[in-house]
């Protein structure tokens, strides 16, 4: 059996939450492979609203294995606060979660330092989550990090070295922090955290694959925002990548099987760093409203503007998307007429491959397509999309060459089209 892989193809929040949700089904076991509680993934079921961070999105189905892998860095505190109000809803995360042993942990020191160095660079800041996702990549490829196998012996001892040489770190900032509560706190859901199934998930993943069981591997974050093709320095700190999905749980590339990409039928961004299509005006703030585009994870406005298909292409490319799933078509439904980026235009010259340097002068080439002007949200089969939507995902298959195998028409999990 292979392992397929779901990932966001724009800056985020394309609605990967859902769409797992959706087709955790079809699968027995569901795993994060990277990025830690900077994710904010939402679930709107019946008619309350979950909003995860730490844990798969396939918690929901109680007979479904969810599995953090070792490339997702776990705030303790965040992953308990998560674990109890998943409780209020009859859902027992230590039934069906298994956490990796070489996850990394953030530390409180790991947050205050994101902090510190977000306070430091002023006007250029990245705009991060704050959640210390950084500082914790920073320790894990520096070679000192700790992990969650570590929390079983020896640990006050590590900790303590670990949180010293955070302190002189800080000793570079002019940063005010205060750390014994926060600390406390942190240790208590470090021995609720050993309650947990912490398990070699490498070993784990490889043989579910050998038996036979099918497993969704769940991105966070999205392409623009990888650390090695997102438009850097304002990008996260993991390859967000399907790539990721091999380093992050453990497996070789030719176990990788489907590779669904999602995307909003507009674009969103939250934080700082380019966004060629973005719209400052009266049609961004349509879209922020209609979309409710506010940050899951932070609850910032998101920067709203047209669909891009220069970087999309690109996303397309570094992951070897083999399906398109739309998310959020009922948004656009409002529009008399509906924007796409076919190409930019630098310094006079038309580029339609994703440029080096993004920071000025990238002028979008727009072509316009009718929109539809009519409330697709309760619609449940293609043939009663209105044709101007039809038009428009055929526009959008041809342009990418690959086909849109969903369409998400609101946040729900039956707001879904198979096509
Ligand atoms: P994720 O980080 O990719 O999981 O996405 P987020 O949960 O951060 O943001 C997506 C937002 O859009 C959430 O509020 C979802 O409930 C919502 N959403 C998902 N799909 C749709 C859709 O098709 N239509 C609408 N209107 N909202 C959607
Ligand atoms: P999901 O999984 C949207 C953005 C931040 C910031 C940059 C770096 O919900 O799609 P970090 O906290 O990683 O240091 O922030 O990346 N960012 C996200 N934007 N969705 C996310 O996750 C994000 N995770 C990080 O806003 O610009
Ligand atoms: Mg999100």
């Amino acid at each position: 059996m292979k392992l397929d892989v779901l990932l966001g193809l724009q800056w985020g929040d394309e609605g990967k939450g859902k769409i797992v949700d959706v087709l955790s089904p079809e699968y027995d076991t569901i795993a994060r492979f990277q990025g830690g509680p900077n994710a904010g993934h939402t679930l709107e079921i019946g008619k309350i609203k979950h909003i995860l961070h730490n844990i798969p999105s396939g918690i929901f189905h109680k007979e479904k294995v969810n599995i953090i892998g070792n490339g997702v860095v776990l705030d303790p505190i965040i992953f308990q606060e998560e674990v109890e109000s998943l409780k209020k809803f009859g859902i027992d995360v230590k039934q069906n979660l298994l956490i990796s042993k070489k996850a990394h942990l953030i530390l409180p020191t790991h947050k205050i330092l994101d902090a510190a160095s977000e306070a430091a660079k002023g006007k250029s800041k990245i705009g991060s989550t704050l959640k210390g996702i950084g500082p914790t990549y920073m320790d894990k490829t520096g070679r000192n990090g700790l992990r969650v196998g570590d929390i079983i012996k020896g640990f006050k001892e590590k900790y303590s070295a670990l949180r010293k040489k955070h302190e002189g770190l800080l000793k570079l900032y002019t940063y005010e922090y205060e750390l014994d509560e926060i600390e406390n706190k942190w240790f208590e859901c470090i021995e609720l955290l050993k309650e947990f199934k912490i398990v070699d998930s490498e070993h784990l993943v490889n043989k579910l694959i050998k038996n036979g069981k099918s497993i969704l591997a769940e991105g966070a974050q999205g392409t623009m925002l990888d650390i090695e093709f997102g438009s850097y320095p304002f990008v996260t700190s993991s390859n967000t990548i399907c790539a990721g999905a091999c380093t992050g749980l453990g497996v070789s590339p030719q176990t990788i099987g489907e590779v669904f990409g999602i995307f909003k039928a507009y674009c969103t961004r939250v934080g700082s760093g380019p966004f060629p299509t973005e719209l400052t005006d009266d049609t961004g703030n349509r879209l922020r409203k209609k979309g409710a585009e506010f940050g899951s994870t932070t609850g910032r406005p998101r920067r709203c503007g047209w669909i891009d298909l220069v970087a999309l292409k690109y996303s397309i490319m570094l992951n070897g998307v083999t399906q398109l799933i739309m998310t959020k078509a009922d948004v656009l439904s409002d529009f008399e007429t509906i924007k796409v980026a076919t190409a930019y235009k630098i310094n006079g010259n038309i580029v339609y491959d994703f440029p080096f340097e993004t920071d000025n002068n990238i002028e979008p080439i727009y072509i316009e397509l009718a929109g539809w002007k009519k409330d697709i949200s309760n619609i449940t089969i293609p043939g009663e999309f209105p044709t101007e939507l039809t038009n428009y995902i055929s526009y959008l298959e041809k342009e990418l060459n690959v086909p849109v195998s969903y369409v998400s028409v609101g946040p729900k999990r039956n707001q879904i089209v198979k096509l």
